[in-house]
């Protein structure tokens, strides 16, 4: 069975906090249901701009906003939902086969992506009816 949007929640992460500032740890396995094999992060995105735009076979992954705010899409082929990230405590789990449209960045933005995989362009399925297509056969 692939996944469903309603697989993917926004997780709160531990935050040790004191009037110095706060830090947030994040174990694999633990605070996240994956292991973290790759970190990423997007910024300096421009105004209006969108990323995403893809879904993944294999990656799981929890995307952050380490800074700033975004909204992300998410698509399993049936539903739709959007969720806003504002807060680097809390971070959104994306399972596997979920298309995701990034939008609405604030100015100085910060995506941190935790990945389960490293970097594969034969994991990525670029094309949204090709998404579609997969979505809809048994498996
Ligand atoms: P992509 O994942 O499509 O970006 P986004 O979803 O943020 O719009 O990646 C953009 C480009 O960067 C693409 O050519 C592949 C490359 N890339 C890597 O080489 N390694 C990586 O770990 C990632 C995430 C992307």
């Amino acid at each position: 069975m692939k996944a469903s949007i309603y697989n993917c929640n926004v997780i709160e992460l531990p935050k040790i906090h004191n009037r110095a500032g706060n830090i947030t740890p994040i174990a694999s396995n633990k605070d996240i249901p994956f292991s973290i094999r790759r970190i990423y992060y997007l910024y300096d995105v421009p105004g209006g701009e969108t990323r995403g735009g893809h879904a993944h076979y294999e990656l799981h992954q929890l995307i952050i906003a380490a800074s700033g705010s975004f909204d992300v899409v998410l698509d399993d082929g049936n539903n739709k939902k959007t969720v806003t990230l504002n807060r680097p405590n809390y971070g959104l789990y994306v399972t596997p086969g979920i298309w995701r449209d990034l939008i609405n960045f604030s100015s100085g933005a910060v995506l941190l992506v935790l990945a389960s995989n490293k970097y594969s362009e034969q994991d990525y399925i670029r094309d949204y009816a090709e998404f579609l297509n997969w979505r809809r056969n048994a498996g």
